[in-house]
């Protein structure tokens, strides 16, 4: 049982963050000498979040703006491959990025609902997969962590990716939270024998929303002491991962417009533009550095999806505005959860749902399909 006391104002007034298994639950109540009474479940701001995740997570500062600075080459832990600077990299490619004011358009209420994968959501925005929450915890808390997203991004109607991690645990404790919760939900497979992936596959192909292969895993150092190691693809090896489900079939770690054909060439119905949060390899660009192109090569022929370094609203009119159909988010998630367990993963969507909408207002953009590249302009 993790219990942290979250702070205690003036009158007894007590507030508690109760974890006793797979629920984080956040109460406050009036604490008279003889003991605590009167609990009542309590939301909690975002700044309350970061404050309480600080209190619990590992090699992560839980930082006001989650920009790589503060975690550099933690790994173990949520940081990049040495010399650490590639989750900053990513950050900084989006920081040079630039929205232009539309504001001569006819006024009306903005809408931030998109449809992926053939169903509808509130905002296209998912949570990364993380394969194993041992990089920020001394206990092995990934099946809560994935539970606490899933119920999060289901209530606020967005979408989540879990990893296939390590554990034996990780994945039926994936399969049984994606029921609990009616979760929109995307297994993120490691690149390991074809055999191994298939079977993994076999496990979600009634229950998840889609499929996804990480191809850029390989370059992880501490798969190095585990027993089955990941490797990379080809094209034919994805085809063959591709003909052995139903579901949208979706590669994870492209990072050229070549990468991006090849996946299309594979049957991808989408990527995910990614370096891995720069955990794979140093020295890459930014993933908002290699978007265009990507764009260029393969927009209309699969879903676009790009992660590394999106932590605001803005962030995501940019992405969407060159051409991405959605979002992945990963480390934010992490601390959101720490914080404030399924309630905190909430907190988080609906604070990037009122920055997304406001940008999208101040661009001109009404609905997600408006966003379009005249909205953004590069500053070098
Ligand atoms: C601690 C940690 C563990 C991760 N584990 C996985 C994983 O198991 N599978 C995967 O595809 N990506 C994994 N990633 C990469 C993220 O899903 C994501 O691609 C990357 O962190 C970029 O997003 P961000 O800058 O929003 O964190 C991991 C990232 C972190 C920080």
């Amino acid at each position: 049982m993790l219990l942290n006391v979250l702070g205690s104002g003036a009158d007894g007034i007590v507030c508690l963050s109760v974890y006793p298994g797979l629920t984080m639950y956040n109460y406050r109540g009036f604490c008279y000498t003889d003991g605590i009474i009167a609990l009542e479940a309590i939301t909690m701001t975002y700044q309350q979040i970061l404050e309480n995740a600080r209190k619990s997570i590992l090699n992560c500062k839980a930082c006001p703006e989650c920009n790589g600075l503060g975690c550099g080459n933690t790994l173990p832990g949520p940081g990049s491959k040495a010399p650490g600077n590639g989750a900053h990299m990513n950050w900084q490619a989006w920081k040079s990025i630039r929205l232009n004011f539309d504001t001569f358009v006819e006024d009306g209420a903005v809408n931030t609902g998109c449809e992926l994968f053939g169903k509808n959501f509130a905002i296209p925005l998912m949570s990364g997969p993380i394969g194993s929450m041992t990089q920020y915890s001394k206990e092995d808390v990934t099946v809560a962590f994935n539970d606490g997203v899933m119920e999060g991004t289901a209530k606020a109607g967005a979408i989540d990716c879990f990893g296939d991690g390590v554990a034996a645990a990780t994945l039926p404790g994936a399969l049984a939270s994606i029921t609990r919760h009616h979760s929109d939900a995307i297994p993120v497979f490691n690149p390991m024998p074809n055999a191994s992936i298939i079977r993994k596959m076999e496990m979600f192909e009634e229950s998840a929303l889609a499929m996804c292969v990480v191809v850029d895993s390989a370059g992880l150092s501490h798969w190095k002491h585990m027993g089955e190691q990941p490797g990379s693809k080809t094209v034919n090896d994805l085809k063959e991962l591709k003909s052995h489900t139903n579901k949208p079939f979706l590669v994870k770690g492209i990072m050229t417009a070549k990468g991006a054909l090849q996946a299309v060439e594979a049957g991808a119905d989408g990527i995910i533009v990614s370096n891995h949060g720069g955990r794979a390899l140093a020295d890459v660009p930014g993933t908002a550095e290699v978007l265009p192109e990507i764009v260029r090569a393969v927009k209309g022929n699969t879903a676009i999806i790009v992660d590394g370094g999106i932590r605001h609203g803005v962030d995501m009119v940019k992405a969407l505005a060159i051409g991405a159909d959605a979002v992945l988010i990963c480390r934010p998630f992490a601390v959101a959860w720490f914080g404030g367990g399924a309630e905190g993963v909430y907190t988080y969507i609906e604070k990037m749902k009122t920055e997304f909408s406001e940008a999208m207002y101040m661009v001109g953009a009404r609905k997600v399909s408006d966003l379009n590249p005249e909205m953004v302009r590069y500053s070098r």
